[in-house]
């Protein structure tokens, strides 16, 4: 960001187009700072919290990279000057979690006066928890949802200057404005998430994320394109592409552009030199992406491909629009087209009236596909979705049992995908000091397992020859293949 907001003139009236009018905001808030630090003798410090999925981690990164520019001090501590969860409404207890913690803020707030805390994210974009915050939670100081994001400097701004006069809510229920350019933080040097779209069309009967993230919107290839040559210009080595449904990328652009064509350009991009995305909808997934992926030097070994349930009955009932047998043909192409591929999945259990021979046909996909891992869900109600208002005849005990049935073999099938490559020499992306022990480095392979090894730190962030010497359940051991 080559901005030099001090030098920025903020005395006239804020402009109104985006995103001049943030770095006008930008500015002020850093004169703001300045003042702060004359007044107090101290930096101010901010804490941002990050509930739910990675589309939130980045949109925390970019609120990070702004409250940098600012002049504040991060910290993971939440005895700050500002406080920001950025929330997740995808199940219930979530919520909860939130709600919960703010008590907690509650009491820091009142050792703190110059303490702020601001709400943000999925959460916010549910009437019912604007009504339930203004009431309940009155010590809260700002809150936005997840459409104006990048109004986040001219938000806090109006926060400073409102001091003590009540809660500042701004939220949005839907736009089609993609505001991007300004400043983001990233939490790795090397590695990086990059938004190719925002919201979702798909409506998946039990799912909130439509409701609260709007609907589809993808950035243009060659504004994601430019963004990467400059991502690894600054040193970026991979990049994770993030939509919550990256398959359906570019149909609602004005020239049509597929994914399996942005990732051809993207594979292009001198210098990157791995590729992630997250997460395609089996129904999109096309044989074209297959292909591309299939002869890709840099599209990683890993495909997320969400089930959600193995039973067409149950299937049909989220909208889905795939069968059983659809979704095996489809992951079995795959295994068959790129055997080193691993293959990880989202489950749900208990979706409304799914019975014990359902959640059978569950397990059934899960042997047949023999996932490398699935995370597993119990069914969460979520006002507003069509979901929401079925009727379950199940019962929660029924649930439970259903969900250990079918856990015992996810870690089963996990156990035997688990330890494929021993022995091998594999390359792996040296990604930070190992938590445990400083000698070791972590690190991921292609396929996403993550693998420790002994090496100097200065690996870090670049692709090494590790040999994989043992399996340790759902990681390995390695020794580093000396280069020549
Ligand atoms: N767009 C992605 C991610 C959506 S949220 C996708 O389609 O896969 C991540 C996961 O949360 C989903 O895959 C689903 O398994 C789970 N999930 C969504 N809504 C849920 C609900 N109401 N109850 C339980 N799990 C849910
Ligand atoms: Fe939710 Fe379905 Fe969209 Fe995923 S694809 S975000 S599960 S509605
Ligand atoms: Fe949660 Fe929003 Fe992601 S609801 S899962 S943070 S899109």
């Amino acid at each position: 960001m080559n901005i030099d907001f001090d030098k920025m003139d903020i005395t006239r009236t804020p402009p109104t187009e985006e995103p001049d009018r943030q770095y006008y905001f930008i500015a002020k808030c850093k004169q703001w700072a300045e003042a702060f630090k004359q007044e107090t003798g101290r930096i101010p410090t901010a804490c941002v919290v990050t509930f739910g999925c990675q589309m939130n981690a980045k949109d925390s990164e970019k609120l990070v990279g702004i409250l940098e520019i600012i002049g504040y001090t991060m910290t993971s501590e939440e005895q700050a000057d500002l406080v920001i969860y950025n929330t997740c409404t995808v199940r219930d207890n979530a919520n909860q979690k939130v709600y919960g913690r703010l008590g907690y803020l509650n009491n820091l707030k009142k050792k703190n006066p110059y303490m702020k805390i601001g709400l943000c994210g999925c959460m916010m974009q549910e009437e019912s928890v604007i009504e339930k915050l203004r009431t309940s939670y009155r010590f809260v100081d700002f809150v936005f949802g997840t459409h104006n994001i990048f109004k986040f400097a001219e938000i806090l701004y109006q926060t400073i200057e409102n001091a003590g006069n009540g809660m500042i809510i701004d939220i949005w229920k839907d736009t089609d404005q993609i505001v991007e350019e300004l400043p983001s933080e990233r939490k790795y040097s090397f590695k990086c998430g990059v938004n190719i779209m925002y919201g979702c069309n798909n409506f998946c009967s039990y799912c909130i994320v439509p409701y609260v993230r709007g609907r589809e919107r993808s950035r243009s290839p060659k504004e994601i394109v430019r963004e990467i040559e400059q991502l690894v210009a600054d040193g970026v080595v991979e990049v994770m592409l993030l939509g919550q449904n990256v398959n359906s990328y570019g149909k609602n652009l004005e020239e049509p552009f597929t994914f399996a064509q942005l990732l051809t350009e993207v594979e292009k991009i001198e210098g990157l030199e791995r590729i992630r995305f997250m997460t395609p909808h089996p129904k999109d997934l096309s044989d074209d992406l297959i292909e591309v992926m299939k002869h890709s030097k840099k599209i990683c070994r890993h495909l997320h491909l969400p089930l959600q349930a193995g039973s067409t009955r149950i299937l049909k009932a989220m909208n889905r629009h795939y069968t059983k047998e659809q979704y095996l043909e489809l992951a079995l192409k795959l295994r068959r087209e790129i055997p080193d591929l691993a293959i990880t999945t989202d489950i749900i259990v208990g979706f409304p009236g799914e019975t014990k021979e359902d959640v059978d046909e569950t397990i059934d996909v899960v042997k047949k596909v023999g996932y490398d891992n699935a995370f597993t869900f119990i069914y969460s109600k979520r006002t507003g979705t069509p979901a929401a208002s079925m009727e379950n005849p199940v019962s929660d005990a029924e649930i439970k049992q259903n969900f250990d049935r079918l856990l015992r073999v996810v870690q089963e099938t996990a156990k035997q995908r688990a330890g494929l490559y021993a022995g091998e020499t594999m390359e792996v992306l040296a990604e930070h000091l190992n938590e445990q022990d400083a000698d070791y480095v972590t690190g991921r392979l292609s396929n996403n397992t993550l693998v420790h090894f002994k090496a100097e730190p200065s690996v870090i962030g670049t692709i090494v020859p590790v040999k994989l010497t043992e399996c340790k359940g759902f990681y390995y051991m390695g020794e580093l293949v000396s280069q020549v």
